[in-house]
């Protein structure tokens, strides 16, 4: 006989009985179906509220549920200050005849309490210079997840052609150099590495002339698919926020959540004017304004996954707000 634990989550939307004795038998009976479990496996288990909830105690669903002879008890979760309200939690003992890894449920809201067990996956997109990267890496380390950046997948594959003294913008020069081009991505709490080929060319790809030969190599078709199929695999395996033109509407159509971040050309040329003066690249911030405006127009006007707000998606509009604003808004999202 083998004794072991399991863990679980579900958020209520409101404190009734109803509601908390329905969420609560869900996440009961997704504990026991996820897990192969029959009632005698079970020792005890316990519940914890957040203070938010007490129309009744949560232990009365798995009553109802015919868990009658279980000892079962009920606590107040500790408070901590912003932390997901109205919030059943459960930890079940259980004793099995086998080996068995034992599979956590974390249902509604309650995803967000352990994103690496449940498969999150968020999606940020918006044109050039929103503040999509800095926003989608804070975010991810906040969650304790991965962050991939499709745009150095796209800026890797315009380096391939260009290096290979070929137009970016002609499908005909581009085409036939994908079955030979290998672009990966190594992700990692610190970062990403981005290889073309096997050779890492994260830092060669941050160049004026690489962000146009992107925009222009992602309005073929075959470059897309090829890439969102590689996007696609790493979501599956992992939880991640992901950022680009086409997360939200076409990559990853059933994310958790969705943003499209947005700010005025303006000030999106401002930042970008900024951030090439402090790497010591002068530039004319007319210029980065005007190629902001070319890749907005390249970027939205392709005919296949142009750059758009999905439906779904929450906009945010960075032009007067701070990182740390947005990182707590969509923070607040993730927890409401
Ligand atoms: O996010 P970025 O600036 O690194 O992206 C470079 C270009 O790559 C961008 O102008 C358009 C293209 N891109 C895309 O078409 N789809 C994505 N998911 C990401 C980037």
């Amino acid at each position: 006989m083998k004794f072991n634990a399991v863990r679980g989550a579900i958020t209520v939307s409101e404190n009734n009985k109803e509601e908390i004795l329905l969420k609560t038998r869900k996440l009961l009976l997704q504990l026991i179906e996820k897990n192969g479990l029959d009632l005698q496996a079970i020792i005890s288990i316990i519940f914890t509220a957040t203070r938010d909830i007490d129309a009744v105690y949560p232990a009365v669903a798995a009553r109802e549920l015919g868990m009658t002879s279980i000892p079962l008890i009920c606590c107040q979760e500790m408070h901590v200050k912003g932390s997901l309200p109205l919030c059943i939690r459960v930890l079940m003992h259980v004793q099995l005849e086998d080996d068995r890894q034992l599979q956590s449920v974390y249902l509604e809201k309650a995803v967000t309490l352990r994103p690496d067990l449940m498969n999150l996956t968020i999606a940020i997109d918006g044109p050039a210079g929103a503040g999509k990267s800095t926003v989608a890496r804070l975010l991810a380390k906040r969650m304790g997840i991965l962050y991939l950046d499709t745009g150095a997948m796209y800026r890797a594959m315009g380096l391939k052609v260009l290096e290979r003294g070929r137009d970016p913008r002609k499908p005909e020069d581009v085409i036939p150099l994908l079955p030979d081009t290998d672009i990966s991505v190594q992700l990692d709490e610190e970062g990403q590495k981005v290889l073309l080929d096997g050779r890492d060319v994260t830092d060669e790809i941050r160049t004026r002339r690489i962000s146009n030969a992107a925009s222009d190599v992602g309005t073929i078709p075959e470059v897309r698919q090829k890439l969102v199929e590689i996007q696609r695999q790493i979501a599956k395996k992992v939880p991640i926020v992901m950022d680009g033109r086409d997360i939200g509407t076409y990559v990853l159509p059933n994310a958790d959540l969705k943003i499209f971040l947005t700010a005025s050309p303006e000030e999106r040329a401002r930042r970008r004017w900024k951030e090439l003066m402090e790497k010591g690249i002068k530039s004319d911030y007319d210029s980065v304004l005007q190629e902001i405006i070319q890749r907005d127009a390249n970027d939205s006007n392709r005919s296949f996954a142009p750059l758009q707000k999905a439906e779904d998606a929450v906009l945010i509009d960075t032009t007067n707000k701070s990182i740390d604003q947005v990182i707590e808004e969509l923070v607040c999202l993730l927890n409401n």
